[in-house]
């Protein structure tokens, strides 16, 4: 059982946006979308073939503004709870660069791996919505000259974005929630550890097994559009 509860900490992972049409990056014979991680989503590879990983990017943007794609229960269930937990904070941490948490309604997402509905100015490294696809001929708006932009993605080799908020947020967790989650990459894939060290209680929802699931207090496999909704219920029931 749970001791008592008041600050949540929620990461989730590629898994919680697959059933709203998303490809995950690891079940599909460790291709995304086609194609090879490292040839897409490292700074060397950018380096190498920019137009190619412009492209891929400006693919995925794109594909995420596709009618057919929409939050599902699960987006849905975690914004309930932010929206609905009375004793204390839910901080929700994501790898996913889409935006159904936000669209379900979700505050304050932190994107630690970047955002697809963004670019980045390579020289000042700000940061500004785009909808649109953008190349190398694309410029910024904050220098003057104006300078190159590229996606605002966290590649292998970057470092991912709000690791101090995430951490102390980790550090004050009385429940650390992982949905949908390989648990193969890192920091993230630490995090559980993390929390757990700091006395959390840790929950696993997937559809399967993670590599760090023996990490975990409690499991609960299935879709996320089922084991999360129950999942919530559950913690607003005992709120
Ligand atoms: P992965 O593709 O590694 O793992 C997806 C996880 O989702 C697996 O554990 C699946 O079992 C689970 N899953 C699949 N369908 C599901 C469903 N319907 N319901 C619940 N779970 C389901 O994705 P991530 O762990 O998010 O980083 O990958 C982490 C990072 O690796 C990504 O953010 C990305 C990638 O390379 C960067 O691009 C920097």
């Amino acid at each position: 059982m749970m001791r008592r509860m008041r600050n949540i900490v929620i990461l989730t992972g590629a898994g919680i946006s697959a059933e709203s049409g998303l490809k995950t990056f690891r079940d599909n014979d460790g291709l995304w979308e086609q194609h090879a991680i490292e040839d897409v989503a490292t700074p060397q590879a950018f380096a190498r073939d920019p137009a190619l990983v412009y492209r891929f990017y400006n693919a995925r943007r794109a594909q995420l503004q596709q009618q057919a794609v929409k939050p599902n229960l699960a987006h849905h269930a975690v914004a309930r709870l932010q929206k609905e937990w009375r004793q204390g904070t839910v901080t929700l941490v994501t790898q996913n660069v889409d935006d159904l948490h936000e669209r379900a309604g979700c505050s304050n997402v932190l994107h630690m791996h970047g955002e697809l509905l963004s670019q980045r100015c390579c020289r000042s490294n700000q940061a500004v919505y785009c909808k649109e696809p953008f190349d190398a001929t694309s410029r910024c708006q904050c220098c003057d000259p104006p300078s190159p932009v590229r996606p605002d993605i966290v590649w292998f080799g970057e470092m991912p974005m709000h690791m101090d908020r995430i951490e102390k947020a980790l550090y004050n967790a009385d429940v650390f929630v992982a949905i949908g989650t390989s648990g193969q990459v890192y920091p993230a894939a630490g995090f559980v550890a993390m929390a757990s060290q700091c006395g959390a209680h840790a929950v696993e929802l997937n559809l399967k097994a993670s590599d760090t699931n023996t990490l975990f207090d409690e499991h609960d496999y299935g879709p996320a559009t089922v084991v999360v909704p129950r999942f919530v219920e559950r913690m607003l029931k005992e709120n």
